[in-house]
């Protein structure tokens, strides 16, 4: 989906128009990959707009930016209240937002230490990723020809843009081969993750999710919904999986902050299970559905108002499926 191409951007302190928000061709990120950024989401709710687990998404930049030698200009407090002064500025009640950090303009040798470490801050209306019908019907997917990065090759801890040249190659050769989403294996063949989201199986009733030593990004909404899974009683494992695990669960779902929970119907074109969403990915998707849109309490404090106090206006259910 095209941008608008309207309202503001911030970058390196100032809110300008997005027609503005412009960097030199000769910057370092633009050659070399040499960014971090995230990804979080704003949510519409009855209390008004709330930003889920925006203290976590910053964490985790400032982590990716230290894993890189980056020392952004301004703290992470200062970066924090400017995502919320961007929503603001634009409007928005809903939307997903992306702070990047990146080495800007200066000279064009690998050592990136002359350049800048510059910071911006976009946020766009952005609905469900892989497509409204598949958060019920569920997505077709594939395992990838492509592998993730070797451990101390890219470091997968780190938000990097370069990171994302893996990602894009998953994601064409998935797209090309007729899948919405490619699943990478890691280089010692076990279950890493998606192009843009982490995996859970199900067996049985216990829920599986590959560990951070299996090259994955460790997502927020991954740690988010581990957290309601125990809360709803269900164990949980973080476990290297074999790619076969995928072709005899009883339910495949992916996560993360742009496809939210999305449940997995076929892998490789084997159907999981009978081929629609399961009853812990729904029981799942409810939960995290109505903690996101305001009508489950938030108990964890997950979520960041843009008007802390506004008075609550009626709640109602938000599921997925409705
Ligand atoms: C490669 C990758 N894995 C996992 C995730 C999920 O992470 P999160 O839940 O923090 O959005 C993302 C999304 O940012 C991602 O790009």
């Amino acid at each position: 989906m095209a941008f608008p191409g309207t309202g503001k951007i911030w970058m390196n302190g100032s809110l300008v128009d997005w027609s503005d928000a412009k960097i030199h061709i000769a910057s370092h990120v633009i050659h070399y990959g040499s960014g971090v950024f995230e990804g979080a989401r704003c949510y519409d709710t009855p209390r008004g707009s709330a930003c889920f687990q925006l203290e976590a998404h910053m964490r985790r930049l400032y982590d990716s930016a230290k894993i890189y030698r980056m020392e952004p200009q301004i703290d992470r407090a200062t970066l924090t209240s400017a995502v919320l002064d961007t929503i603001r500025a634009n409007q928005f009640k809903a939307c997903y937002i992306r702070p990047i950090v990146y080495r800007g303009y200066n000279t064009l040798g690998v050592d990136p230490s002359a350049c800048p470490v510059d910071a911006a801050i976009l946020t766009w209306e952005w609905g469900a990723y892989l497509g409204k019908e598949a958060l019920e019907r569920g997505a077709d997917v594939t395992i990838s020809s492509w592998t993730r990065a070797a451990a101390n090759t890219f470091p997968s801890l780190a938000k990097s843009s370069a990171n994302y040249a893996n990602s894009q190659l998953i994601k064409m050769s998935a797209l090309a081969d007729g899948y919405s989403e490619g699943i990478a294996l890691d280089t010692a063949g076990y279950v890493s993750e998606g192009s843009g989201q982490n995996v859970f199986v199900v067996r049985d009733d216990i829920l599986y999710t590959p560990p951070v030593s299996a090259a994955i990004l460790p997502g927020i909404t991954r740690n988010s919904v581990i957290q309601i899974a125990r809360d709803l009683g269900f164990t949980v494992r973080e476990d290297m999986l074999p790619r076969e695990m995928l072709y005899i669960a009883d339910e495949v779902f992916f996560v993360g902050t742009a496809v939210e929970i999305t449940p997995i119907r076929s892998v490789d074109k084997i159907v999981v299970a009978n081929g629609r969403r399961g009853p812990i990915t729904e029981a799942i998707q409810n939960a995290f559905f109505d903690i996101i849109n305001g009508v489950r309490p938030d108990t964890h404090g997950w979520l960041t108002y843009l008007s802390p106090g506004a008075p609550q206006k009626e709640l109602q259910s938000a599921h997925a499926s409705q």
